[in-house]
């Protein structure tokens, strides 16, 4: 006799339910299958562009290989910044993973860069200022992820001479750690110190 770990009259019905499963499975893969699979939403970058099969090798994980279809090189070329397409033509060249950098499924306005060089100074910088691009103040070098250079220009020199003393050189950069909540005026130079 064959071992059966079940009363023999409830195999039929657990047959017939792991069938009705199966096929629920397999019909909301194909519906739906962010529902199901997926650990969040994608990104609004590739929410509209990329299926799952457009970034997954089934059964393994997300692949390189399947975002340079739509990243390719000369994308890079025709429509990044000379500092990033530079940069990525070196990540693809050395085939490194696109994935030290980038991540998917954290929702739908999430950012998808984590290593991005990241902006310290909020959207201050630019409303008290009057610039309206990073570079007005600073180089970027080849290697995107490392930090800028800061340039010797009127608006570097105008901006330490505003401090009244209290930009200093290292120690500036967070502008909202004195110009709280934004405020261009500051009462209280006890912050300064
Ligand atoms: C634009 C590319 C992209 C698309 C489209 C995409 N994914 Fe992903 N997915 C990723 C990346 C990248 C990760 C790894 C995230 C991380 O580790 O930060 C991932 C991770 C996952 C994981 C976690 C397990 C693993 O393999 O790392 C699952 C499950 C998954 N995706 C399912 C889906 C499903 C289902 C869809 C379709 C609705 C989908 N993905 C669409 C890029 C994508
Ligand atoms: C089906 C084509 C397609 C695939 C596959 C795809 N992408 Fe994209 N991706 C796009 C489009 C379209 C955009 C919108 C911006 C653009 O046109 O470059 C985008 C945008 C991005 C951005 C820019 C986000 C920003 O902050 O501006 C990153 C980073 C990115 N993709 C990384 C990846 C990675 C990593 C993979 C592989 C896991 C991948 N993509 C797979 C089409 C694709
Ligand atoms: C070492 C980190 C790193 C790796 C590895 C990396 N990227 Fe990026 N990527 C970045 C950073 C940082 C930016 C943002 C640059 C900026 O906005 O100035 C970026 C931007 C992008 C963009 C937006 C391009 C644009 O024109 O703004 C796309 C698309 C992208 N990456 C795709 C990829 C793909 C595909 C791979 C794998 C072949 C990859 N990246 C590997 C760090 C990385
Ligand atoms: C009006 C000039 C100006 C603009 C515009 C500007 N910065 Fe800066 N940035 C500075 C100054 C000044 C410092 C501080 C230098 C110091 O402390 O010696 C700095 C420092 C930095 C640092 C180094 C932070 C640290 O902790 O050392 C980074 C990163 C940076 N900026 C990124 C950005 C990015 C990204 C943008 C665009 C979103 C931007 N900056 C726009 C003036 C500017
Ligand atoms: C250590 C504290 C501190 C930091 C950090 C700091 N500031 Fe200031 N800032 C001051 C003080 C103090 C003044 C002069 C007092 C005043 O004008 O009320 C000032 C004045 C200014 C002024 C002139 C305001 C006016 O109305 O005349 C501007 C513009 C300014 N800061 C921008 C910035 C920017 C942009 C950053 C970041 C890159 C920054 N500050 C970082 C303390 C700071």
């Amino acid at each position: 006799m064959r071992y059966l770990p079940l009363p023999r009259r409830a195999v039929p019905v657990v047959a017939v339910a792991t069938i009705i499963v199966l096929a629920w499975l397999g019909w909301g893969s194909i519906r739906h299958p962010e529902a199901l699979w997926a650990p969040g939403d994608v990104s609004r970058y590739h929410a509209d562009v990329a299926r799952c099969v457009d970034c997954h090798e089934p059964f393994q994980g997300p692949s390189p290989a399947k975002c340079l279809v739509c990243h390719s090189e000369k994308r890079f070329a025709s429509r990044s910044k000379p500092a990033v397409r530079d940069f990525h033509r070196e990540v693809i060249a050395q085939q490194r993973t696109c994935l030290a950098c980038h991540t998917e499924h954290r929702g739908a306005l999430a950012q998808i860069t984590t290593n991005a060089m990241f902006n310290p100074h909020g959207e201050f910088i630019f409303r008290a200022t009057g610039t309206s691009s990073c570079r007005a103040c600073h180089e970027f070098g080849p290697d995107v992820v490392a930090r800028p250079t800061l340039l010797d220009n009127e608006v570097v020199r105008q901006l330490f001479e505003e401090g009244e003393g209290a930009h200093h050189r290292g120690r500036m950069a967070n502008c909202l750690q004195c110009h709280v909540a934004g405020q261009m005026e500051i009462e209280d130079h006890e912050q300064e110190k």
